[in-house]
């Protein structure tokens, strides 16, 4: 079995009045370190199966494994979840938002400090412990929520959309942050994007999904030569362009 793996998923939304079919019989697998996206038109349930996937709310049907345990619904400690909105608390101190995952989930109390300063210093900001999110940029703001997603050791980190309320700089300078970053730790991703290219830089596979219902689509895998760099120099490579237009034609195709 893979580190996480998803049979036959279905999902509706039911209102008082009417059910939507919203993911009809999505099966993957995803290898423990590996980076994936997820692309596919809006609306075709990328969200809906992250937060299946986090354990916010069961699917309709079907089963979700992480690490050979069946995940259970609000059973969430091993999931790290970043979201386009950084969601810090304005109240809080930067090093208090690093750490409240931890003491929510009551680890000892010491040690907090010493995490805190350590994931800081990782995505490269080792000095703005005592100020507040006001004080910092969206694209600092986002490194701190990356460190406090990363704080509480979680075995999957899922990522919808984190970049895309960024200016174009700090978004490549984040990819290849947030790349780096993982690799370090080691950890297990799936990234939700409406950016080919994001897709292509940061991922070993990338999962294209259609709508109405939201089926799987079609997996693309990115070559070896691009799997090697950062998500900056990708997008270099001459490579780079041809799998952009085989992505692109096959979304296209989904009208
Ligand atoms: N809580 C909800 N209740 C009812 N319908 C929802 C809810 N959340 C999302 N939807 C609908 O489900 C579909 C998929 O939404 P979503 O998962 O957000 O797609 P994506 O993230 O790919 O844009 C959309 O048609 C959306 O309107
Ligand atoms: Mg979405």
């Amino acid at each position: 079995m893979e580190f996480l793996q998803l049979e036959n998923i279905h999902h509706s939304y039911f209102s008082s009045t009417q059910a939507k079919e919203v993911l009809r019989d999505i099966s993957l697998a995803i290898r423990e370190g590996e980076f994936v996206s997820f692309i596919g038109p809006s609306g075709c349930g990328k969200t809906t199966l992250l937060s299946i996937i986090a354990g916010l709310f069961p699917s309709t049907e079907g089963k979700v494994y992480i690490d050979g345990d069946e995940l259970a619904a609000h059973n969430q400690s091993s999931i790290g979840y970043m979201l386009q909105q950084d969601y810090l608390f304005p109240w809080k101190t930067i090093e208090e938002n690093v750490t409240i995952g931890l003491k929510i989930m009551e680890r000892s109390n010491n040690s907090h400090k010493v995490t805190a300063n350590a994931l800081l210093q990782e995505v490269g900001l080792p000095h703005v412990g005592n100020n507040y999110p006001r004080e910092l940029s969206g694209g600092m703001r986002q490194r701190v929520a990356l460190a406090r997603t990363l704080a509480v050791n979680p075995k999957i980190l899922l990522l919808d959309e984190p970049f895309s309320a960024l200016d174009y700089q700090s978004k490549l300078k984040l990819e290849d942050l947030v790349v780096e970053t993982l690799k370090t730790y080691k950890k297990t991703a799936v990234l939700v994007t409406h950016d080919i290219g994001e897709a292509i830089a940061m991922s070993e596979r990338v999962f294209l999904f259609s709508a109405n219902p939201g089926t799987l689509h079609k997996v693309f895998e990115i070559p070896e030569a691009l799997r090697e760099l950062s998500p900056f120099d990708v997008r270099q490579h001459p490579t780079y362009a041809d799998v952009f237009q085989m992505i692109w034609k096959e979304l296209e195709s989904l009208g």
